[in-house]
């Protein structure tokens, strides 16, 4: 690390007054700019979407080097391994040139992908807000340079620990140093070029086994030049896939969080304030508000996924969302269409889509929608 450039504040973070920096509020605001787009959806639910989707789940791969202890794909084989072919990436985006947001994760590592900033490139040129997760184990300066060049918006790096031990734990290899140094070469390569772009962000799953390390992550996110830092509720399965797996009711920090437990996220945000870093839980006011459960009997009736967007595996199978993977074992109950066989406009209105619309709008929801955490990343 000490051959990094020094880290600087963001711009602003200077005339800081109260809470946030300018910068980090920034990084808000757009936020919200795209949770704008979701509102689109509240007017007349239905089995029929009035609008087409507003964003694209794009699984540019299925394949991983990762070993996570909270992900169905260390435990199952969901679809034949595959990268999502070119030809089809760029034909499902020509069948919707207007939509507002593409995500280029499913469940894989899209830096495995070799022209990942291709992609990136190909849907900048068409004006789309553009991000993906990453495991952050293949940032390196060549790649992050391209990803920069190619104009992509977010860079959000798993990162879910704030020490090797724990993050073995988590992610299954010992790969925490070099993503450390990985993440701080690329905030230093932002700085040296004045590139605010992507803005980069660390994420932490929330697990009670981890939740003592969100102090220290906030920290270490500002001393790798990150100043934004994400709780992400944990999706578990009602039966985990072995007994080694932490995506499991008794590691959620949901109702049952202690004291102690919210007296950690408590700290955190005071950390975060410290240093001028936007700590938040995905889609949630604030980390302490996303783990208590919803009071609502039906959480589900809540959700405007299936009205506003479409995930696509790389092999071209279309789920509701990228939740229900995490919620429910196989892709079967939830399949809603063949994007190598039929157009995403006969998908999003086809039967499959219509029935599971309806079934969300019941007490008796699609199974997968029962039991997931619906504030999980917008
Ligand atoms: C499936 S990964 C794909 C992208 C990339 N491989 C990564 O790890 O960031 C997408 C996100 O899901 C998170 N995740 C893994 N298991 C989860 C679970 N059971 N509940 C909620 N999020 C989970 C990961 O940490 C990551 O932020
Ligand atoms: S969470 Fe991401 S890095 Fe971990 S196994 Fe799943 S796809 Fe791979
Ligand atoms: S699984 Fe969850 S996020 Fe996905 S459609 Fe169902 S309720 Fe919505």
């Amino acid at each position: 690390m000490s051959t990094l450039l020094p880290i600087l504040p963001p711009d602003g973070l200077l005339e800081q007054q109260d809470g946030f920096s300018p910068a980090a509020q920034a990084a808000e605001e757009d936020k919200n700019r795209m949770r704008r787009y979701f509102q689109k959806t509240e007017d007349a639910l239905g089995p029929v979407a009035h609008h087409e989707p507003v964003c694209l789940y794009l699984e540019t791969t299925n394949r991983c080097n990762l070993l996570c202890t909270t992900c169905p794909r260390t435990y199952e084989q969901l679809e034949p391994e595959a990268d999502m072919p070119w030809d089809l990436f760029t034909s499902l985006i020509d069948q919707y040139p207007n939509i507002a947001r593409v995500v280029l994760h499913g469940i894989g590592e899209p830096m495995l992908v070799k022209d990942i900033a291709q992609r990136v490139k190909y849907l900048k040129d068409r004006g789309v807000y553009v991000l993906f997760n990453t495991n952050g184990t293949l940032l390196n300066e060549v790649n992050g340079k391209a990803l920069i060049d190619a104009g992509l918006d977010e860079l959000r790096v798993s990162l879910d620990a704030a020490e090797s031990d724990v993050y073995q734990m988590v992610r299954g290899k010992d790969f925490f140093d070099k993503i450390v140094e990985n993440v701080g070469r690329f905030t230093a390569m932002q700085r040296e070029l004045n590139a605010p772009k992507p803005r980069v962000s660390l994420w932490l799953t929330g697990l009670r086994e981890t939740v003592d390390q969100l102090p220290n992550f906030v920290r270490l996110a500002h001393r790798v030049g990150v100043f934004e830092v994400y709780l992400q509720r944990l999706v578990f399965f009602d039966d985990p896939m072995s007994d080694k797996s932490l995506a499991r009711a008794e590691s959620a920090l949901f109702e049952h969080t202690t004291a102690r437990e919210e007296a950690l996220i408590q700290e955190a945000e005071d950390v975060a304030k410290e240093l001028g870093v936007m700590f938040s839980a995905s889609g949630a006011v604030d980390p302490g508000e996303s783990i208590k459960q919803q009071k609502d009997d039906a959480p589900w009736s809540l959700c405007r996924r299936p009205w506003s967007l479409m995930y696509i595996t790389a092999n071209g199978r279309v789920l509701p969302c990228c939740i229900a993977p995490f919620s429910m074992k196989g892709y079967g109950a939830f399949t809603l269409g063949n994007a190598t066989q039929a157009s995403l406009k006969e998908i999003w209105n086809g039967g499959e889509y219509q029935r599971f619309r309806e079934g969300l709008l019941t007490s008796a929801p699609p199974p997968a929608c029962a039991n997931c955490g619906l504030r999980w990343s917008l």
